[in-house]
């Protein structure tokens, strides 16, 4: 699982030239590409929803990596699932029936990702491990680009590493918030191995001079 995988994510791209935005990290070298999709309700900001995501798709052969930050979540997954999504991660915060909507996310032919906010303890995810592919560690308080990473999320990175290793399945462990070439290193060490980027690939000159720099700031 080494190096990372670099998932820019479209939150702090150009809204104005996205197609343009999305072809340059894939030219950059990213292998996914994270779209955030926020309601205002689960958090504080508000972004975009299904219709950007099946706009891009036939711009793009990257993995779709869609982050709902939607409450309640159950009504979108199809919709998203028809976009092109590849995966779809939603909040354990999100509602009390997380075990039944990764159900539902696999059902429709994407890839299960259950994403977990800072106050949250890691054994949160312990009955649902079994149905996900991909966790995805909240280091910042979802809801805007731009923050400085929480390095009190580390202990939970290893933590969910153990917890992941220990089901004998493949699943990945990203982090989203406040990754750039300085607390890479430590997230990785931690076990984290994909990487979501936002301010720190769409907000520098070059596109792929950033992403190498994030896969070469990792540590096995
Ligand atoms: C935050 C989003 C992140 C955001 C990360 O709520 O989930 O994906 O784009 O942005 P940076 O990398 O700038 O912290
Ligand atoms: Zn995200």
């Amino acid at each position: 699982r080494f190096p990372p995988i670099i998932a820019p994510s479209v939150l702090s791209a150009d809204f104005s030239r996205m197609a343009e935005e999305v072809a340059a990290v894939e030219a950059g070298g990213a292998e996914w590409l994270h779209l955030d999709v926020m309601d205002g309700h689960f958090v504080p900001n508000l972004t975009f929803g299904a219709p950007l995501v099946s706009a891009l798709r036939p711009k793009s052969k990257m993995v779709f990596d869609v982050h709902l930050m939607v409450a309640p979540v159950d009504p979108y997954i199809e919709m998203f699932a028809k976009a092109g999504a590849d995966h779809i991660h939603v909040h354990i915060e999100a509602g009390p029936h997380t075990h039944r909507t990764l159900q539902h996310i696999r059902a429709c032919g994407v890839k299960a990702g259950i994403a977990i906010c800072p106050a949250t303890p890691p054994e949160a995810l312990g009955e649902v491990l079994d149905l996900v592919d991909i966790i995805l560690v909240m280091t910042v308080n979802p809801g805007f680009g731009g923050q400085k990473f929480l390095d009190s999320q580390l202990p939970k990175i290893r933590t969910l590493r153990r917890m992941a290793d220990a089901t004998g399945r493949d699943i990945r462990i990203g982090v989203d918030g406040g990754v750039n070439v300085e607390t890479t290193p430590r997230a990785t060490e931690a076990g984290a191995d994909m990487l979501v980027a936002g301010t720190s690939v769409y907000g520098q000159p070059d596109y792929r001079q950033a992403i190498a720099a994030l896969r070469d700031a990792a540590r096995p």
